[in-house]
């Protein structure tokens, strides 16, 4: 048993095979197949986390029909030639000692017609809530052949060297769909009665058990919802998770939250609060006597997961995003060095938010993620000369840049010219509820210290003193500067927003910064669509302002669909009273307001406000790149000083560059 984390790691047997301790590396589309099949990717994405220590994996779900297929990536479906492919990936993590699960997968009526190609099938044809398609209501034949996928699909897992699968009836899936009376209005032996309405499930086990024997885990993801009338009740849940469990049908049960009917809960992102599906999981461990029960959702930490187990609220605890972003997890962990996990922030700018646009995943916080087999994992081979490098300023592409440099042995100074780490992306983490990002940069400087690298705060550094200071290479990250022109896409004839010379006009920089002190009523105006401007007007308003935002997006928060914020952010702006203004630009300032402009019949108006506050693209401050393009030095520049982006480009590009020095 580890000292750290006692409950946590310990032992727990599950069917034939015991996980070496109970942190698991749950189910989540990867999205990273290559003609259907798992290829070098997928395999250094997951043996990365076996080595790290999970003690068992649920690689991501096999849609199990042609109607199943949701994503670009998804695997094939019924196509025995993924075996061998799967075979790689399942000795590769059995030779740490790594379970190793399948999950299986029907969304039923949530398909997605672009990948498919098929229509959607499901128990009452009702539509889709992941597109604008109706669904298909199945036919008696069309249920035994979907019955009879689900089977095949765990006898090619058996044969592919998995020790189980796990049945997604989650979400609101094709299981789900035909035990929630919402979804599932048959009159015959598959609807109705509660016995008629588990049929389906029933038959897929007992199908799957007869073809793979006794040695084969079988587990079920389900979740809960209590804010959508129409799903299961948490006392619903309990009894038909009782009932399988009655009959041995299931090995484990693990509890996610969120649904089709509410994406934003389904990955919490930092909106939410922390172990948001233990009291589930808990409720579960009430209604089972032989499974073993698995808690998830934004549990996020090995001490968030250590106290739900010590609390007996859950046998197992899953932990998807925070073991993509440190792979080491658990071993970091298990070798009581829980400081050394780099947190990941719940943003779902890279995970989620590409999969959501149909690519394969990847991390914020940890570029290696997905790109395991090009970069030797999330680990560094030492610099064959390891040289003296000076990185200038440190914002995220700096400080990746330095941890990444002397991680490979190289002597590394870091210049910061604030008195603090961080840069833009520390006032990003004092917007509410971001605190996050400051555990992150924290982090960062806990890891270079570490490193023994060389930290200069409040050393701002002219081109001349950079020359003088005899590094081997440098590396500028300046970053970027406000906006403060008000420049919107939507006016592009105008470089310069009319009438700015008339004063009270800031930046969400400065405001963030507490440089400025905006009046009463402010006017935003957005043109990031992201939390720059958004979490900046929510700031404002929570401090007691009238906040106006303006944007020429269709919608408030336009980029942060991908990451399932929008509509909670949206709903706390609008709680605060925030006005939103959609499809409307800015046509002129006037000091004491500003003349709006409808976007979509030109329409003017003027309202009143005491200051504009600006959130419109940043400048590169490309000031020092190019002083140095004409020394003999050799110099690169990352991040924002490049271009201006978001984060995931300044630390994507401090950790490359390091690789090639
Ligand atoms: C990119 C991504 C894809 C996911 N895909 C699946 C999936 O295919 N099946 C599933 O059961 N859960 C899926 N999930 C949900 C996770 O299993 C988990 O419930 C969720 O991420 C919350 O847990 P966490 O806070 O530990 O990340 C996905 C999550 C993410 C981030
Ligand atoms: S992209 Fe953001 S939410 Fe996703 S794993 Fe990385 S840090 Fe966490």
């Amino acid at each position: 048993m580890s000292q750290a984390f006692p409950h946590l790691f310990s032992p727990l047997p599950l069917r034939h095979r015991t996980l070496k301790h109970r942190l698991v590396f749950g189910a989540h589309t990867a999205n990273m197949a290559e003609g259907g099949l798992p290829g070098e990717r997928h395999l250094g994405y997951y043996r990365e986390r076996a080595i790290g220590g999970a003690a068992m994996i649920v690689v991501e779900p096999v849609p199990v029909h042609r109607t199943a297929v949701l994503t670009r990536g998804n695997f094939r479906h019924q196509d025995d030639a993924i075996i061998p492919h799967f075979r790689r990936i399942t000795e590769a993590c059995h030779e740490h000692g790594t379970v190793m699960i399948q999950q299986l997968y029907h969304v039923g009526q949530h398909g997605d017609y672009d990948n498919a190609f098929e229509a959607a099938w499901s128990p009452s044809g009702l539509p889709s809530y992941h597109d604008a398609d109706g669904s298909h209501a199945m036919s008696e034949a069309e249920i035994a052949e979907i019955i009879e996928a689900f089977a095949q699909g765990a006898r090619r897992a058996h044969e592919a060297g998995f020790d189980g699968v796990e049945l997604f009836a989650a979400y609101h899936a094709l299981i789900d769909q035909f035990w929630t009376p919402w979804s599932n209005r048959r009159d015959d032996r598959w609807g109705g009665s509660f016995a008629n309405r588990m049929r389906f499930s029933t038959e897929i086990i007992g199908r799957i058990r007869r073809l793979v024997g006794e040695d084969f885990i079988i587990g079920i993801a389900v979740n809960h919802d209590p804010d959508i009338a129409v799903s299961l009740s948490l006392e619903a849940l309990c009894e038909i998770v009782a009932y399988h469990d009655q009959r041995g049908l299931i090995d484990y049960v693990t509890c996610g939250t969120g649904s089709y009917f509410d994406f934003y809960k389904l990955m919490p992102t930092f909106l939410y609060p922390d172990k948001l599906g233990a009291p589930f999981a808990e409720a579960l461990k009430g209604a089972v006597r032989h499974a073993r029960v698995q808690a998830e959702s934004h549990i996020r930490t090995p001490e968030n997961a250590d106290y739900v187990i010590a609390g007996g609220q859950a046998d197992m605890v899953s932990i998807v995003r925070g073991q993509i972003a440190d792979p080491h997890m658990a071993a970091k962990a298990m070798a009581g060095r829980a400081e050394a996990v780099r947190p990941c922030i719940s943003c779902n700018q890279m995970c989620w938010g590409r999969r959501y646009r149909d690519y394969w995943i990847s991390c914020l916080v940890n570029p290696s993620a997905g790109r395991e087999f090009e970069w030797g994992g999330d680990r560094f081979a030492r610099a064959e000369k390891p040289r003296h490098l000076l990185v200038v300023g440190g914002g995220p592409a700096g400080m990746e840049a330095a941890r990444a440099a002397a991680e490979c042995g190289h002597a590394v100074t870091l210049a910061e010219a604030a008195p603090d780490f961080g840069g833009a992306f520390r006032l990003a983490g004092m917007q509410p509820r971001r605190g996050q990002i400051l555990d992150l940069i924290a982090w960062y400087e806990g890891a270079l210290a570490r490193l023994g690298v060389d930290l200069r705060l409040n050393t701002p550094l002219e081109a001349e003193e950079v020359v003088t200071f005899g590094a081997d290479a440098v590396i500028v990250a300046t970053g970027a500067v406000a906006g403060e022109a008000g420049f919107q896409r939507a006016l592009p004839e105008c470089d310069a927003l009319p009438g700015l010379a008339r004063g009270h006009v800031t930046t969400v920089e400065a405001v963030m910064a507490r440089a400025a002190r905006p009046g009463e009523r402010v006017l935003v105006l957005d043109e990031s669509g992201h939390w720059r401007g958004l979490g900046t007007a929510w700031h404002l308003a929570e401090r007691g302002h009238a906040v106006t935002i303006v944007t020429a997006a269709a919608l408030i928060g336009q980029h942060l669909v991908r990451t399932a914020a929008d509509f909670p952010l949206r709903r706390r702006l609008k709680a605060l009273g925030v006005t939103m203004r959609t499809e409307t630009a800015v046509a002129e300032w006037h000091g004491d307001g500003a003349t709006l402009i409808d976007l979509l019949d030109g329409g003017e108006r003027r309202i009143a406000c005491d200051t504009l506050v600006l959130a419109t693209a940043p400048i590169a401050d490309t000031t020092l790149a190019d002083t140095l393009a004409g020394s003999s030095l050799e110099v690169h520049a990352i991040g924002d000083c490049v271009a201006p982006r978001l984060a995931v480009a300044a630390i994507l590009e401090g950790r490359r560059l390091t690789l090639g020095l």
